[in-house]
């Protein structure tokens, strides 16, 4: 597959030079193009600034954007500097004969198999598709304001777009740290399809006089879990986009998408919506209902518009209900998506909402709502996917947004579809996997927290149990498992990955366990399988100090058993999961690094590393204060888990982490380090038993 070594943009706008400050913050070199060069210029000084901010506010150090800054050259006239790019992503004013015009002079400067995007909102993939010389390597790459945080990206096939142009489109945007979702070639693509409705619903709100601006934004915040609302919204990106985009849906999709009048009257005011006021009821118009029946009537109709056009949408084949989900919570920073809204709201009832907004437009009811309100049951929300190619079954855990944590559902789902793979006789080996930018980033703390808050510890212990119960049938599977190691993995994620055959790393992977830094420990055999495959002091080292250990040096420890680029990690995978022999390890002389933490960490007892009056030896002075900042309970209950696994076999050190997760759960440090965690704060443990 080709990887993306160098990437251009045309467009030197907030678009364009937001998509060119990610890819350029991700370490590959990119062409920032625009019509003249002061032109380009002048979006290389938007980054500059906006690195500038970064700085400010401590993200990264001042050496760090510059080097982000290095990497970007801005070049005047379109088709100038892309003789060596293999990626080319068009962000240049929303009009199509200028897009064709800069695409018709790009085909021509780039190489053949040079990939070309459009980042359209208003177009299909496909009107665009005649200016590209060579479309089947064309596609779309619709990202999200601002481009440079925002993680969302829709990734459109066009009519002629070759797979393989796809794939490789898909995997660049992972590596460049975005989660990208899958749109057919569809009027608004997945998320703005459901998102400007949302708006002109809103909008229409105000219109009919059924409530005042306060009320509309009070009571879209509540329903939608979110700090703006829709006009506070439309102020902050530009009123007329709004209009815009509702004007082109309207175009395509008929009246209930097209823009309410008031909306337009607002544009030509040239005025921002006035949020002033107090959240109450339209006084002439509403004037018996109550704070909370206003308030309940907007969030209603907003949650109709939503489940009307999701559900269609999905009915349409423009996209999947997981990945309209996470449009939702990536791209619009909603707690919750379309999908997850109406299960919690009972699909019967978000059923009965689509209809009435449906009638009132003469629009037919979606089927797949209907269909599942006749279930009654919620809406199924695939986390972990299968598939089976050619006798390799892959297992991927598809939760990018929370970088795939495993919570109950997902090891409800990752137990269902490992235990098909396993079962099914086409297939001869597994391929574990996440997507995005992450393996998994371990078990779901905010599923603890909530448990541990809630008084039900019970809850994790049996969800822990499960996951053991699995991990141990991943362990004893008799098909080869193999791990494909593409992005961290933390905690139970590394966990996971060490119950696999073989793992397989890309450069960007890496393995930790930083439990006693929030105050638990590894749960699910990480303070026991670890040894297998690393000797006992190294496996202490990676569980007290919660070491990160990159993909290098866990090959070199053996804890990985091959390093292969992102490129051909797959191919990588399914080979091996086929039966083909691991690469010869390469035979490294053990640093003396790794040699000395292995003596130190096997020698010294959690007890001795906690004692303040002991002289410790000043080589590992750093460690050991990285251990003295862990919680003491943890650290203690962790040594007692391997202590146990190395006296009586990995059988009883497995059982003795499930025996103690009431004690550790039940400690004040441990809801101390978890909350910290969530809160992005340093935790404060006080080691009280
Ligand atoms: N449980 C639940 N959610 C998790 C998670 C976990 N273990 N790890 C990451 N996430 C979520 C984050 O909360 C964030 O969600 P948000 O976008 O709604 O805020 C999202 O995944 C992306 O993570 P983010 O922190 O923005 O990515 P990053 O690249 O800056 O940092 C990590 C990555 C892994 C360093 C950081 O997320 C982390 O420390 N996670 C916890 C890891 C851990 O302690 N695991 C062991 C659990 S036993």
């Amino acid at each position: 597959m080709k990887t993306i070594q160098k990437a251009a943009v045309l467009g030197a706008g907030n678009m364009g030079s937001g998509i060119a400050q990610k890819i350029a913050t991700e370490g590959i070199p990119v062409v920032l193009v625009d019509l003249t060069q002061e032109l380009a210029d002048k979006g290389r000084e938007r980054i500059r600034t906006l690195l500038a901010e970064g700085v400010e506010r401590r993200l990264f150090n001042a050496g760090k954007a510059d080097e982000i800054l290095a990497r970007v050259t801005a070049v005047g006239g379109f088709g100038e500097g892309l003789a060596d790019v293999d990626l080319v992503i068009e962000a240049v004013f929303e009009d199509k004969d200028v897009k064709k015009d800069v695409f018709g002079k790009v085909s021509a400067a780039v190489r053949a198999d040079t990939i070309l995007a459009t980042n359209t909102s208003s177009f299909r993939v496909s009107d665009l598709a005649s200016a590209v010389k060579g479309p089947e390597r064309f596609l779309g790459l619709h990202y999200f304001y601002h481009p440079a945080k925002n993680r969302l990206v829709e990734v459109v096939p066009g009519d002629q777009t070759d797979p393989a142009a796809f794939t490789a489109a898909w995997r660049a945007q992972e590596v460049i740290g975005k989660t990208p979702i899958r749109s057919a070639d569809a009027p608004g693509f997945i998320v703005n399809r459901y998102f400007v409705p949302w708006l002109n619903e809103a909008v229409r709100i105000l219109e009919e006089g059924a409530a005042t601006i306060p009320t509309v934004e009070a009571a879209a915040k509540a329903a939608f879990s979110i700090g703006m609302g829709p006009f506070e919204l439309m102020n902050v990106t530009g009123v007329p986009i709004a209009l815009h985009a509702a004007t082109t849906l309207g175009e395509e999709l008929g009246p209930f998408y097209a823009p309410a009048p008031l909306l337009a009257k607002q544009v030509e005011s040239g005025e921002l919506w006035s949020l002033d006021g107090d959240a109450a009821p339209a006084s002439p118009g509403g004037s018996e209902a109550s704070d909370a029946d206003a308030a309940k009537a907007v969030a209603d109709r907003l949650l109709a518009v939503v489940f009307l056009v999701a559900a269609q949408m999905v009915d349409d084949g423009v996209c999947s209900r997981e990945d309209a989900d996470i449009g939702a919570r990536v791209g619009l920073r909603w707690s919750k998506g379309p999908f997850e809204l109406a299960n919690d709201l009972g699909v019967g009832s978000a059923l009965e909402a689509a209809k009435a907004l449906a009638t009132r437009w003469e629009l037919p009811v979606p089927k797949g709502l209907a269909e599942q309100a006749g279930k009654s049951e919620p809406f199924p929300i695939r986390l972990v996917d299968l598939t089976v190619d050619d006798g390799v079954a892959t297992v991927r855990i598809n939760r990018p947004d929370a970088l795939n944590a495993i919570n109950p559902a997902v090891v409800d789902q990752l137990a269902a579809r490992f235990d098909e793979a396993a079962g099914r006789d086409d297939v001869q080996g597994i391929v574990l996997a996440g997507a995005g930018k992450a393996f998994v980033a371990g078990a779901d703390i905010k599923f603890f927290v909530d448990r541990i808050d809630a008084g039900a510890i019970e809850d994790i212990q049996a969800f822990t149990k499960k996951g053991a119960d699995l991990f141990a049938r991943i362990d004893d599977c008799e098909k080869t498992v193999v791990a494909k190691l593409d992005g961290l993995s933390l905690g139970g994620g590394s966990e996971l990955a060490l119950c696999a055959d073989i793992i397989v790393a890309t450069e960007r992977a890496s393995l930790g366990f930083p439990e006693t830094g929030i105050g638990i420990y590894p749960g699910l055999g990480g303070t026991q399988r670890t040894t297998r495959r690393v000797k006992g002091g190294l496996s202490r080292w990676m569980v007290l100090t919660g070491d990160t250990v990159g993909a290098k040096m866990a090959y070199d420890i053996g804890l990985v058993d091959e390093v292969v680029s992102q490129a051909e990690v797959d191919e990588r995978c399914h080979a091996l999961a086929k039966g083909a022999t691991l690469a010869p390890r390469a035979v490294r002389a053990t640093s003396n690094e790794v040699r000395s933490l292995e003596t130190f960490f096997r020698e010294c007892r959690v007890d001795e590393l906690l004692d303040t009056g002991m002289t410790m030896d000043a080589t590992f002075a750093k460690k050991i204060e990285k251990v003295r900042r862990k919680a003491p309970v943890a650290l203690a209950l962790a040594e007692d888990c391997i202590a146990r696994g190395e006296k009586d076999g990995e059988k009883a050190g497995l059982a003795r982490e499930l025996e103690l997760l009431p004690t550790i759960f039940a400690t004040k440090d441990a809801r101390e380090g978890l909350g910290a965690l969530l809160e992005g704060r340093r935790p404060k443990f006080t080691g009280e038993r």
